[in-house]
């Protein structure tokens, strides 16, 4: 402790003791011992309330392009069984859907690319019309079949519905495997016994297969086979293979089909080209028991036999309630790391927070020991879709909440550069990803670095893997590392008529690249200082206040030709240095909002404007509140841009802004965004994200929102805001310490948001952030809330750190 902050230390303690007084003597000794024991009890155990798996919706973000996966899943479970619709499908399921094409046992969730997955759809039909098999339906056309909106129970591990032909269909799944119930229903005395059918199919949801080859045993009924497929948002291909078993009834026979046409007693069905539907079926006898067939089908990228042996190994019985129960089980085990004192909100919160912090862990995906590609004794995790969407919030709640997990993801990462050369931006099914700004797995990895995530991790390699992002360009710039390093070294910018003959990519996004590969620099130099490497610090650093290069200082900004005052955005910028033009509201939702994709034409900001843009520089906040116009003129700035209708809370890099405020002292209008945004924007209805949840993104800040500190990734800082909830606790499974926060005078109405002051671990602290150290260590952050902005965090020594001002090196 500086001397400085000593004395004022104590300036603080006198004024808050004479301000409080009578408040702290009116309260009850009794009171009082229950705080003690409060703390105590906190700091022994946290754990989630038995039920709160009935606090989970999976629903959420199902219609208005969250594309949420809906069905059932465990933990970074490989294998997700889900129903397909028509519709919006990149998770399966939509719930504004009429129809339902299968169900398929592999997904992603939230994802903006195309439709992922959902390879080898299984479809339960009752009796082929007059007994007669060319009757049943076959194709995705002929067979699609409408669902019934109110049948649709959807749970952790657990999902299910009816279909118009009164089949009920439920499932399940293990880590590699999926298992369906379907119940067909009654039927009636007079007509012919119960004969149902089950196809699989050899389509995916993109309609991307090129060929697919499948077997089936006429007397088990046993299926089994592979298909080559393209991925969502990537380029190569990747070969699935999967193993299909039913039970609950005898086979009458079997055959294949080609789209509608069926034939019997074939026992291998090849299928060749995009767009069709081909497979097998199996007719049976009639069930033995409750109208009911079960499906289990097996999943894996190594080989036929490996998908049959997961879902031997992992599912042997069938046993549909015993698979739930441990599905459930793993949910709660998960969730168990975090306790919260609801304090009387409004039910619907502990919705909102409980199902973000669910889809935060469905990606990425486990596929360790399925890795086709290399040997290794590494972890594989997959679905990284994308890291730009991901490192922002996604990651650093794995930290805090399943630090073991982020250890293994960061270790999956590294070996993926160690075998493929570079880190990826973007990966699915195996295949390389479209990069959409910086190199921000950067971001990811420094993240974990500053928070101490050690085990097992070989940051020798990982620093390796940073320094080859940063000075080598890749032949293909879009599919990972950066493009136009030559230029960055040169100009200390991304020229917008950039190009160079060291590689391909798309010469788009000059500018939002530049800002985040000046952000990306700064993480790295933080590794270069933690590890020694002088040169690299020095060259890093330097190289993060680049972004002050595309700061162009007269540039004004109107809207509908009115100016909104305020003068200064980041803007492109030539290779002579003279300044290009975008119009600093292009690409927001007043301005050509969907202009700025990866397409050729698509802007020099990545989903977003530069309005946006201009605000990121979190490594040296201090240096763009000064070039912005001073505190005052900087908050004024950031309230127009959630004022004026600029802002869309859809895409990640419209988070931070959320909470910027606490750079100028005001962390109180940084709470204030937050809950005007929840609930507004972020709610329990199935419409209640404002963009791709992008696997678990939008889920995640929820949940950082509510907890009330938010992580600037790659720092190890958090902002401080009053959480959601009374208290939260949160367990650290590697250290077993317990962090909580506290809200003192909490107003379950949320109108006394702002701090007025703050106690950790029962002293007095003036600081508007704290670091990781907290969840490391455990500890006790009391806060003190009240109806107006106080005092609280806002001096200049109270602010996080910043390049310019000092703190992180
Ligand atoms: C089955 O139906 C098809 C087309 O409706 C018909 O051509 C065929 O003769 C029928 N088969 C039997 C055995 O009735
Ligand atoms: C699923 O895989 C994870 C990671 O390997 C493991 O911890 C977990 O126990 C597995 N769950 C089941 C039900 O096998
Ligand atoms: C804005 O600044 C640039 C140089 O940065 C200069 O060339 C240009 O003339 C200025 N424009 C106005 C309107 O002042
Ligand atoms: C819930 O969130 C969605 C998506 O952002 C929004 O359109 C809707 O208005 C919100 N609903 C409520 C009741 O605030």
């Amino acid at each position: 402790m500086d001397r400085a902050t000593f004395v004022d230390d104590l300036y603080k303690l006198a004024s808050f003791l004479s301000g409080s007084i009578s408040e702290t003597i009116t309260m009850l000794p009794s009171k009082l011992l229950a705080c003690v024991i409060g703390v105590l009890a906190a700091q022994a155990s946290s754990k989630a309330p038995d039920n709160v798996l009935d606090s989970i919706d999976p629903l959420i973000g199902t219609i208005n392009g969250g594309h949420v996966f809906p069905g059932a899943t465990l933990p970074f479970g490989m294998a997700k069984a889900g129903p397909d619709t028509d519709g919006d499908n990149q998770g399966g399921f939509d719930s504004a859907s009429t129809l339902v094409t299968g169900f398929s046992h592999m997904h992603d969730s939230g994802t903006g690319g195309g439709a992922s997955m959902g390879n080898f759809p299984i479809f339960p039909q009752g009796n082929c019309p007059d007994d007669n098999i060319t009757n049943c339906k076959f194709s995705v056309n002929d067979r699609s079949i409408g669902w019934k909106k109110d049948s649709i129970r959807a749970r952790a591990g657990y999902f299910a519905l009816s279909l118009d032909n009164s089949i009920f269909a439920e499932m399940t799944v293990t880590n590699h495997s999926a298992l369906y119930r379907f119940t067909y229903p009654e039927t009636p005395k007079e007509t012919l016994p119960l004969n149902p059918l089950i196809l699989v199919d050899t389509i995916d949801l993109s309609r991307s297969r090129a060929t697919a080859t499948l077997t089936i045993d006429p007397e088990t009924g046993r299926t089994t086979g592979r298909g080559h497929y393209s991925p969502s948002f990537g380029t190569g291909r990747y070969t699935l293979y999967f193993c299909t078993d039913v039970k609950g009834a005898s086979i009458r026979d079997i055959g294949t089909f080609q789209e509608a046409k069926p034939e019997l007693s074939e026992t291998e069905a090849r299928v060749v080209g995009r767009a069709n539907s081909g497979g097998t079926f199996v007719r049976f006898n009639t069930p033995e028991k409750d109208n009911q067939i079960l499906v289990r089908v097996g999943l894996s990228f190594i080989s036929v036999e490996k998908a049959c042996a997961n879902a031997e190994n992992e599912n042997p019985d069938f046993d549909f309630e015993a698979t739930v129960a441990t599905a459930e089980a793993e949910w709660k085990k998960k969730l168990d790391v975090v306790s919260i004192k609801t304090g009387g909100v409004d039910r619907d919160f502990e919705v909102m927070f409980w199902s973000g912090i669910y889809r935060t862990m469905i990606s990425p995906q486990d596929y360790t020991d399925e890795n086709p590609l290399w040997e290794s004794d590494e972890p594989y995790y997959d679905s990284f879709y994308c890291i730009w969407d991901s490192f922002r919030t996604i990651h650093p709640l794995l930290t805090i909440l399943d630090p073991h997990s982020q250890t293994l993801i960061v270790r999956s990462l590294i070996d993926i550069y160690r075998h493929t050369g570079y880190l990826p931006d973007c990966r699915m099914t195996f295949c390389k990803g479209y990069t959409q700004g910086g190199s921000n797995a950067d971001s990811l990895l420094v993240d974990s670095f500053v928070k101490g995530l050690t085990d097992g991790i070989d940051w020798v390699t990982g620093y390796q893997a940073l320094l080859k992002d940063a000075r080598v360009q890749p032949p293909n710039w879009l599919l990972e590392g950066r493009g136009g390093i030559q230029f960055w070294n040169s100009l200390g910018y991304i020229p917008i008529d950039g190009r160079d003959s060291l590689g391909t990519g798309l010469y788009s996004r000059s500018v939002s690249r530049s800002v985040e590969y000046a952000y990306n620099d700064f993480c790295i130099a933080q590794v270069s200082k933690a590890r020694g490497h002088k040169e690299d610090y020095e060259t890093f650093s330097k190289s993060a206040e680049n972004w002050q290069n595309l700061f162009k200082e007269n540039q004004t900004s109107a809207i509908n030709g009115v100016d909104t005052g305020f003068v200064g955005f980041m803007q492109p910028r030539l290779l002579d240095g003279s300044w290009a033009y975008q119009d600093p509201i292009r690409c927001s939702p007043l301005l050509e909002p969907h202009s700025c994709y990866l397409n050729a034409d698509g802007g020099e900001s990545y989903e977003g404007s530069l309005w946006l843009y201009t605000f990121y520089v979190p490594q040296d906040m201090a240096s763009l509140v000064k070039t912005l116009g001073g505190p005052k003129k900087f908050t004024s700035r950031l309230d127009f841009l959630h004022e004026s209708g600029l802002h869309d809370m859809g895409n990640e890099p419209a988070f931070l802004p959320v909470y910027q405020y606490h750079y100028a002292g005001r962390p109180g209008l940084s709470a204030h965004r937050a809950h005007a945004y929840i609930p507004s924007q972020f709610n329990h209805s199935l419409g209640g994200i404002p963009g791709n949840d992008d696997g678990g993104a939008m889920g995640s800040f929820i949940a950082f929102a509510m907890l009330g500190l938010y992580p600037v990734a790659g720092q190890d800082v958090y902002l401080i805001t009053p959480p959601f909830f009374e208290e939260v606790s949160i367990l650290n499974s590697a250290t077993g310490k317990v962090a909580t926060i506290r809200n003192v005078n909490f107003d379950p109405k949320y109108e006394a948001i702002y701090i007025q002051s703050a106690k950790l671990n029962g002293k007095p602290w003036h600081r508007n952030w704290l670091g990781h150290d907290f969840f490391r260590d455990g500890g006790v952050l009391e806060l003190r809330l009240g109806r107006k902005e106080s005092k609280w965090g806002t001096r200049e020594k109270d602010l996080p750190p910043s390049m310019s001002t000092g703190g992180f090196f």
